[in-house]
């Protein structure tokens, strides 16, 4: 199954710039750091679900001490940049980049340790599809530990929330976002038990006002040199109706975990 390219060079671009080199969401090192709680990933193979430019996948090998790291996406532009970012980070050797396509990822059953996944899954239309194939990917007893944006009701959104959906299309961008209590169901679903979901709504909130006050301040000249005048009247408007999608809290960050339960011995039959 081939997938059409979602991300231009423009969107990446301005992506970075929001979020740091290697990330196209918000947060940075610090924020896999968070999402995992401290938690090593020494001794682990682990695979990045949806992992754009690369930045999260190489925080799991350079941050949390991941053995090897793969890091999966449709995206064959934004997986180069990736695998250039890794070997300026002296990488290259412990993380790997592979392009696929929108079915089942192309590893055999039980591969993984761990699978992580950040702001990627809101991309996708049939969640129980995705979740099934990575509890298939996963060792018994590996864990699914990763981040999604979510909406805090099902539809009609707020305007604020809508109004952001609306430049989300308008920049080419396919997503279906759900609710937390969506996910769950999602997850128990899929065959995962111990499902752990936490709201991340004032992080989300902080990081978004402090990116929309640097658009506004020190980095509006360079921007404004960049994409001309009236080109960073709109990336400011953009990033001002994302930032107030996030503020009327109908729109947030929300950091999940998932089980695999390691098959049961069955109790001997006696005679
Ligand atoms: C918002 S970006 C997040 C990228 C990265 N996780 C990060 O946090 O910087 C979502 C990524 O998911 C990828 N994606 C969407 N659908 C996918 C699929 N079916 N399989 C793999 N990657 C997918 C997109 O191409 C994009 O790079």
């Amino acid at each position: 199954m081939s997938t059409q390219s979602q991300y231009s060079t423009a969107v990446v671009d301005g992506m970075q710039f929001l979020f740091g080199e290697g990330f196209l969401s918000p947060g940075g090192p610090r924020e896999i750091f968070r999402i995992f709680g401290g938690q090593s990933l020494a001794g682990c193979k682990v695979l990045d679900w949806g992992c754009g430019v690369g930045g999260a996948t190489i925080a799991l090998a350079t941050e949390l001490g991941a053995d090897e790291v793969i890091g999966i996406d449709l995206e064959a532009a934004s997986l180069d940049a990736a695998q250039a970012l890794a070997r300026t980070n002296g990488v290259g050797d412990q993380v790997a980049f592979q392009l696929v396509d929108s079915g089942a990822a192309p590893f055999a059953d039980n591969t993984f340790d761990v699978i992580f996944s950040k702001e990627a899954i809101c991309h996708i239309d049939d969640k129980v599809a995705v979740f099934k194939d990575i509890f298939r990917l996963l060792k018994p007893g590996g864990s699914f530990i990763g981040s999604d944006w979510v909406t805090a009701g099902p539809d009609p959104q707020p305007p604020e929330v809508q109004a952001f959906f609306d430049q989300l299309s308008a920049a080419g961008l396919h997503f279906r976002f759900v609710t937390a209590d969506e996910h769950r169901s999602t997850f128990e679903a899929s065959g995962f038990r111990d499902i752990l979901l936490s709201e991340d709504h004032q992080q989300t909130l902080e990081e978004a006002r402090a990116t929309y006050e640097r658009v506004r301040g020190d980095a509006r000249d360079r921007l404004t040199r960049e994409l001309g005048a009236a080109g960073y009247a709109a990336f400011a408007a953009r990033t001002g109706v994302r930032t107030a999608a996030i503020e009327c809290g109908g729109f947030y960050r929300c950091h999940m975990r998932a089980i695999k339960e390691a098959h049961k011995l069955q109790e001997p039959t006696s005679s």
